[in-house]
């Protein structure tokens, strides 16, 4: 069933250039990119200037950085470019990314640098991405998601329920399981899981032994800076 929606949303990419996209990065560990998705994606709102992006992976390490994310035809091929900015407001001189639409399985893109390893001791480098446009945003199954809301203007008392798909900005989503290894500042490992009744779930260890796991389940919350967030299972 969610496989028959995902073409629906897919088709005709023509048809839709021009309305709000979202460039959807799903992790793999392999270069077919066919068997569960696993490890950091992204779902992200094209034609608007995206800051904070990988805030949340780093401990709120601050990198001014920005990403800007662009749908273009060009003789009947879609391109999508990621415009990475040095500055948060999406200014200074860019890297650019350039992903053909369609093309199945990349080496993966370096959304967030992150200082880490992964599961199994990986790099960022050692994944691949299916990368994919869809009108809504799009989440890999038993994930746990990170979303970023626009503040909505017609609710200004920042009361709970306005983290709808309307003002969905990005998404970070973290597949079940997946571990991040930091050794800096000092050794310590994350991993993110869903609980069979939907609760997202963290556990840190510190070295290998003091784990400790807490339910990181957030609803519709507007303290944060960067907009309206909210973690939960998809
Ligand atoms: C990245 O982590 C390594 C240790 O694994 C550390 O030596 C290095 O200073 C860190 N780099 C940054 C930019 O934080
Ligand atoms: C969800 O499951 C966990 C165990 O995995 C349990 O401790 C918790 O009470 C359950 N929560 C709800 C809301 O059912
Ligand atoms: C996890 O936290 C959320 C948000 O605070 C809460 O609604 C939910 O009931 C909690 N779940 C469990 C299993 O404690």
């Amino acid at each position: 069933m969610k496989l028959i929606l995902f073409i629906l949303l897919i088709i005709s990419i023509k048809s839709i250039i021009g309305q709000d996209l979202y460039v959807n990065f799903v992790p793999f560990l392999t270069e077919k990119c066919n068997e569960q998705p696993f490890g950091i994606g992204f779902s992200i709102l094209s034609g608007i200037c995206i800051n904070n992006l990988g805030s949340y992976l780093q401990n709120d390490e601050v990198t001014p950085s920005s990403w800007y994310f662009k749908i273009t035809e060009y003789e009947q091929t879609t391109i999508i470019t990621g415009y990475n900015y040095p500055e948060i407001d999406c200014s200074g001189f860019p890297e650019v990314s350039r992903f053909v639409y369609g093309v199945e399985c990349v080496n993966s893109p370096v959304i967030v640098p992150i200082n880490a390893t992964f599961s199994g001791g990986y790099k960022y480098s050692s994944y691949y991405t299916h990368v994919t446009l869809s009108k809504v945003p799009m989440f890999s199954d038993d994930s746990v998601v990170r979303g970023v809301y626009s503040n909505d203007e017609s609710s200004t008392d920042g009361s709970v329920d306005s983290c709808t798909f309307d003002n969905f900005i990005y998404g970070t989503v973290i597949t079940k399981n997946f571990q991040i290894s930091y050794q800096f500042p000092f050794d310590y490992s994350e991993t993110y899981s869903c609980s069979s009744n939907g609760t997202s779930l963290l556990k840190t260890c510190v070295g290998n032994e003091k784990c400790y796991q807490k339910n990181i389940s957030m609803q519709c919350n507007s303290d944060e800076s960067d907009g309206h967030t909210q973690i939960f299972c998809s």
